[in-house]
């Protein structure tokens, strides 16, 4: 059976009258899709009274669109507690950080943590896999709809604030061990009984980052948790389909690898001008975001299909039980993932929602494919007539007729796809490290405000993306031995193992590069008693000697040692003295220039690793370019908005420039 990239779209049978049915089957058929998901949001249609089912019309919609040939991803609707029962249980409420309960109204109304909501979540669930478990239409799962969205990851009151203590009891067993893994002692905020911990918000100044931490941690877990038992349940009634979730871009709240280890395969929502718009990192220009208002920037999709294409690396899932042909198909650490949501025309959510470009729709499935996609599933079938999403494009307009998305999908004639798309491995030799924890802790106290963990991030990410490197993300605590060149941005919480396991990489051959605030926090969000580099420092050779946090206006430079390039340092500069020890034999590469910090060591390398504490996009590039020269990996430095991506032993060259660009460097 031929792998190939497949389409297909979100589509809501009970928002239009069932005469429209079999007509839209009809034309998704014709149109090339493969697949439809349906009912993420149709808990009050499929339960309009406790216990009172109402599965006539699923039936006729999951029968319809398995009569047409079309596969159906079916959803829990547990994003939508319908209002009897918010009405009966208001307790399962969630409370945001100013303590308001958020209420009924809108979706994502509910607390992760909340037993009773958790009985709820299960018995529908149950319902559902009993009835279309074993449909030979239903072809995979969704749970629920973006577990995080609208900032629903974390509840600061009701059910979460109840369990908060007994999950660090069971976690710390003693007070005293509490009290120390924080650092109580500041601030006299010791606890002598669990109930007295509460979440932490609505205090006087910032919280502890170590309460934060373990605050975020426990949310965290609570969504694993929610998320499991659904999985249980459609595992044992709904045997050999595969389950998913879709995950979001640049989703905060809650570790992604943790929850995503149950699962088969993972999805995401990839709107490209919402993102640019909505999601940018902090400190991204208006004249950037202008630029690429209408096909959203190359590297902020990219990275969360890299980061979604890694998500299960290191997971083992059976692979011999897909049932779709196109599911989790590639070998080494990537598994094949889904866009559960692809934008095809406008969105409704971001201050501004400019009509995509021409082509943008081809654009954004080519380059998903591209990066892993497995399949692309458009966002949405028709567009809405009613409530909050009316003003959002659909691939049919709200009359039904064409719209541009459309078109364009039927223009990349999905037929031929075969052969233009064929699924196959990204080959990557160069990791990206991401990891929540240390996204939780940088972001608590950044010390300089521009400067998120996803700038961080990203300003490492473009700089590989702009020579033209294929990059995978991963985990820092997952099999890297496949890697040539090992990226580690913002890896700022360390624990002993995981710096073992860093060390152990760069022993066996891999060069790795630190950013600045490496190995700075230790597992409980303290700094370390020997302070930075923490159980990396013998491994770096060298220790922190100042950091510098720059406001704009406020810069300074870098240079090699003999160079006169200087490299301008914006947000974040930090220096390193190189131990004493003569058996360290670390070396500086590049110094500050001037500043505070003139004449102190900038970059440093030991051995295989390196560490760049400047925050300096062309400092950056110039020193990866260095190790991937020396590595053979072949850097081909790209024109702006210009990119490379390889799959399948094919090349796709991109350009999200509004205007042509003149290059011939393959
Ligand atoms: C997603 C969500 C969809 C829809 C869409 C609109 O975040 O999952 O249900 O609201 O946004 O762009």
């Amino acid at each position: 059976m031929t792998k190939h990239l497949e389409l297909a779209v979100c589509d809501y049978p009970e928002h239009v009258p069932q005469d429209r049915w079999a007509t839209y089957a009809q034309q998704q058929k014709e149109l090339g899709l493969s697949f439809v998901r349906i009912a993420e949001f149709a808990w009050s249609k499929l339960e309009p009274r406790e216990g009172d089912y109402d599965w006539a019309w699923l039936d006729l919609a999951v029968d319809t669109l398995h009569q047409a040939g079309l596969g159906v991803v079916l959803c829990t609707p547990t994003a939508t507690p319908p209002a009897w029962l918010v009405r009966r249980h208001p307790e399962i409420l969630a409370v945001d950080k100013e303590g308001r309960l958020r209420e009924f109204g809108s979706r994502r109304h509910y607390d992760f943590a909340s037993s009773l909501y958790r009985e709820y979540s299960r018995k529908i669930t149950k319902a559902m896999a009993e009835r279309y478990g074993k449909h030979p239409g239903v072809v995979a799962w969704q749970t629920d709809n973006e577990f995080g969205c609208h900032d629903t990851a974390r509840s600061y009151g009701g059910a979460s604030a109840e369990v908060f203590p007994n999950w660090l009891q069971k976690r710390y067993g003693t007070l005293e061990r509490l009290n120390l893994a924080w650092g109580n002692v500041f601030w006299s905020m010791e606890y002598s009984a669990w109930k007295q911990i509460k979440p932490p918000n609505l205090l006087v100044t910032e919280a502890n980052p170590s309460h934060i931490l373990d605050f975020y941690r426990f949310c965290s877990e609570m969504i694993a948790e929610f998320q499991a038992e659904q999985v249980k349940i459609l595992r044992e009634y709904s045997p050999n389909r595969k389950i998913t979730h879709n995950f979001m871009i640049f989703e905060s709240g809650f570790d992604h690898y943790a929850v995503a280890k149950g699962l088969d395969f993972v999805s995401w929502d990839n709107y490209p001008t919402g993102m640019l718009e909505f999601f940018a990192p902090a400190g991204t220009s208006e004249d950037v975001k202008t630029h690429f208002a209408r096909v959203g920037h190359p590297d902020l999709i990219s990275f969360n299909h890299d980061l979604y294409r890694g998500m299960l690396a290191g997971t083992d899932h059976d692979l011999a039980h897909n049932l779709t042909q196109n599911l989790a198909h590639t070998s080494s650490g990537q598994k094949g993932f889904w866009v559960m949501e692809q934008q095809c025309g406008q969105v409704n959510w971001a201050p501004y929602n400019p009509l995509p470009a021409h082509g943008a729709v081809q654009l954004w499935t080519a380059q998903a494919w591209a990066h892993g996609a497995d399949v692309v599933s458009y966002f949405r079938w028709r567009a809405a007539t009613m409530a909050q999403e009316v003003m959002h494009s659909g691939l049919l307009r709200h009359n039904e007729s064409f719209d541009r998305g459309f078109l364009e999908v039927k223009a990349l004639e999905p037929e031929t796809f075969p052969e233009v798309f064929p699924l196959g491995e990204v080959p990557s030799k160069v990791a990206v490290l991401h990891d929540y924890e240390s996204l939780w802790i940088w972001d608590q106290q950044k010390h300089s405000a521009a400067l998120s963990y996803w700038t961080q991030v990203m300003t490492y990410y473009s700089a590989l993306r702009s020579l033209g490197i294929d990059v995978d993300i991963v985990h820092p605590d997952t099999d890297l031995s496949t890697y040539a060149l090992i990226v580690a941005p913002a890896l700022t919480l360390m624990s002993q193992e995981r710096a073992q396991h860093l060390e152990l990489a760069a022993q066996r051959g891999s060069k790795i590069v630190f950013g600045p605030r490496t190995a700075y926090r230790t597992p409980s969000g303290m700094t370390p008693d020997q302070g930075q580099f923490g159980p990396l420092s013998s491994a770096i050779g060298a220790r922190l000697h100042n950091f510098d946090s720059l406001r704009p206006g406020l810069e300074q430079d870098v240079r090699s040692s003999g160079s006169d390039i200087l490299h301008p340092v914006s947000l974040w500069a930090e220096s390193y003295e190189l131990n004493k020890d003569s058996s360290s034999g670390a070396t500086a590469l590049y110094h500050y220039a001037n500043g505070p910090l003139a004449g102190e060591i900038a970059v440093l390398e030991h051995g295989n690793i390196t560490v760049i504490g400047a925050h300096s996009a062309t400092l950056i590039t110039e020193v990866l370019s260095k190790i991937l020269l020396e590595l053979n990996l072949a850097p081909t430095p790209l024109p702006e908005g210009v990119r490379l991506s390889r799959r399948a032993g094919k090349t796709l060259l991109v350009n999200f420039n509004p205007h042509a660009v003149a290059w011939n460097g393959l």
